[in-house]
């Protein structure tokens, strides 16, 4: 048997559900260690950063799921929805640190949306993920039937929009944002047939 129909295996008998258990843990901790000093002298930018980048690594598991399906024949379908509403979850948490924290005054934020293009990039990830996060669930699957697969193709746009985000908002061209775009690019592009044909031959 090959070793990823035994690993198959062993997922089916795996549950999804404690991810929503387990996967917020990291971000209460991190909020635990901004409240008792544990995130150095700027715990809000250090919180803001963590939970940011807690929602682009999610965000990169949930778009290598279907390639690791198609070229290592591996199954994590049924982990997808969760990761992607962790995502979601850090991203909501993410942009919450910002408003309430961060910008506080209420006349800033419409300004910091519109004149710091990274925070327009960001935020329009964000407005496109919403509809993808409320649709998540069986009932919206069955109510909206091969509709539910078009609009979910949104996350083709919003998570590239992350990666660029974050490519934005750092000074200079630094390696590690833009290996998570290169990354994201790379999960995307594997979609394409023609790519696909090319990667099995
Ligand atoms: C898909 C949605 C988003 C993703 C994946 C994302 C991801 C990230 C990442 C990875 C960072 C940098 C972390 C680091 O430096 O290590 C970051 C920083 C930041 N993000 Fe986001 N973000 C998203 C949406 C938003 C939204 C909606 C806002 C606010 C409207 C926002 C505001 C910020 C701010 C203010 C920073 C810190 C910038 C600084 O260094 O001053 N982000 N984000």
């Amino acid at each position: 048997m090959p070793v990823s129909d035994r690993i198959n295996a062993t997922l089916r008998k795996v549950p999804a559900w404690p991810l929503y258990i387990v996967g917020p843990l990291p971000g209460l901790w991190v909020f635990w260690l901004g409240l008792t000093g544990g995130l150095g002298v700027e715990p809000i930018k250090a919180l803001e950063h963590e939970l940011g980048q807690f929602a682009l690594k999610l965000l990169v598991v949930g778009l290598a799921i279907t390639p690791l399906r198609r070229f290592a024949g591996l199954n994590l379908i049924k982990f997808r929805r969760a990761i992607g509403l962790l995502a979601f979850f850090y991203i909501v948490a993410h942009l919450a640190v910002w408003l309430f924290l961060d910008v506080q005054d209420g006349s800033l934020i419409w300004k910091d949306i519109v004149k710091r293009p990274y925070i327009t990039i960001g935020m329009a990830a964000f407005v496109l993920m919403l509809p993808l996060a409320l649709t998540s669930n069986n009932w919206s699957i069955r109510k909206l039937g091969p509709k539910w697969r078009q609009l979910h193709k949104l996350t083709y746009l919003a998570v590239p929009l992350g990666g660029i985000h974050f490519v934005m908002l750092v000074k200079g061209w630094q390696i590690e944002p833009l290996a998570y775009l290169f990354v994201i690019l790379g999960l995307l592009a594997l979609r394409f047939r023609f790519i696909q044909r090319r990667v099995a031959a």
